[in-house]
């Protein structure tokens, strides 16, 4: 099986989906049709502020809110980050998983947040911890990702979702939700979403970006309705106007019935390699525990504390291996007295999607050889 992988570069880095993936032919038609149709001039030209209004609306009867309630802009990140201009003034603190998604705990510092990360265990965030900080640190914001986590793969338990929405209504501060990855679920049943359980005080983020293709750049984010105008105005001052064609190309991807196709598709193809990935561990590094995700792109490990993993980028590169600095996953440990040197060291992300099942045996194995 190694034989069809050869000595080729393994690449274990960015979350992307694969590229047999990308669905160009149906993306294609629905383009066409969209700048052909009656909207075709509407959506070259500027406004539409909050979004393409049909692909507002489509979504507010999903997730069951009014359209005034959400805001699609150029990506799920964007909206982070104009969130974040928003609601945190410099010095805020910012909560987070830890860890957490490397880019997100960069636009929460840039925008001068101090960004804080509460232990992950395979259920969720450690609530004594977060209590901790909550009353410490009297945050803006607690940010998670409670379906299949970047980077973890941890998915949160029913139990921890109702005591995080508890502990957000007794200390009164926002509940960030970013949950592009929920929708491809290979097993198991879905647990509600935080906004289902609090709605008043919960900001909901998603993407089409792992769903469709991420360089339409179609976010968007739910929240209430006085919000959701404050961030529109910012997006305006900030963009002028969302990228309209791709908004208008997604419901026109929905409305054919692409996008269940699409998204059955890809559980197929990734189901597989989330197999392959949980199969290679067993095998190639028994005993390093892992959570078990039943979707999404990522499974993490910790590598045991014993190994030294003080150089292991540039060895792994150097057997045909790339990986993502552990660090940079690691928001500031609450304890400001913790050393930080070698947080996050030992952790190791494993991006499943974009690789065949051969080459992540191949990539796992490789990686055995190196912490043996
Ligand atoms: C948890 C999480 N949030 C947001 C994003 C960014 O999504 P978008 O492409 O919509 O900006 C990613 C992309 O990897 C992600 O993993």
């Amino acid at each position: 099986m190694q034989g069809q992988v050869g000595t080729a570069q393994i690449l274990f880095t960015r979350g992307v989906p694969a590229l047999e993936a990308l669905p160009t032919t149906l993306l294609s038609e629905c383009m066409q049709s969209v700048l052909e149709g009656p909207d075709g001039k509407t959506i070259l030209q500027y406004g539409n502020y909050g979004g393409y209004l049909p692909l507002r609306t489509m979504l507010g009867e999903q997730y069951r809110v009014a359209p005034e309630q959400i805001i699609v802009g150029n990506g799920s990140l964007h909206l982070q980050d104009l969130l974040t201009a928003l609601l945190v003034k410099p010095g805020d603190v910012v909560l987070t998983e830890q860890p957490s998604y490397d880019r997100a705990i960069q636009t929460f510092r840039r925008r001068g947040a101090k960004v804080i990360g509460i232990p992950l265990e395979a259920d969720g965030v450690n609530l004594a911890k977060l209590e901790e900080a909550i009353i410490q640190k009297k945050p803006a914001f607690l940010y998670v990702i409670p379906d299949f986590q970047n980077p973890a793969g941890v998915t949160t338990s029913a139990a921890k979702r109702q005591a995080l929405v508890d502990l957000v209504e007794r200390y009164d501060f926002w509940l960030v939700e970013d949950v592009p990855y929920r929708t491809l679920r290979y097993s198991g049943e879905s647990l509600p979403l935080l906004r289902d359980l609090n709605p008043a005080r919960t900001l909901t983020l998603s993407s089409y970006s792992k769903l469709i293709s991420p360089a339409l750049r179609v976010g968007y984010l739910i929240g209430p309705g006085d919000l959701v105008k404050r961030l529109i105005k910012l997006m305006e001052e900030t963009i002028l106007a969302p990228v309209l064609p791709t908004q208008a190309a997604v419901v026109e991807f929905h409305k054919r019935g692409y996008f269940d196709s699409n998204l059955e598709n890809l559980k197929q193809l990734y189901a597989p390699r989330l197999q392959a990935i949980i199969a290679a561990l067993k095998t190639y590094l028994p005993g390093v525990p892992f959570a078990e995700p039943e979707g999404g792109f990522f499974v993490s490990i910790n590598l045991p504390e014993e190994i030294d993993c003080s150089n292991l980028l540039a060895r792994a590169q150097a057997i045909g291996l790339t990986l993502t600095n552990g660090k940079d996953f690691f928001a500031d440990p609450l304890d400001e007295h913790e050393n930080t040197a070698h947080l996050g060291e030992h952790f190791v992300r494993l991006p499943f999607c974009a690789l065949t099942p051969d080459q992540i045996e191949e990539g796992v194995k490789r990686l055995a050889t190196l912490v043996r």
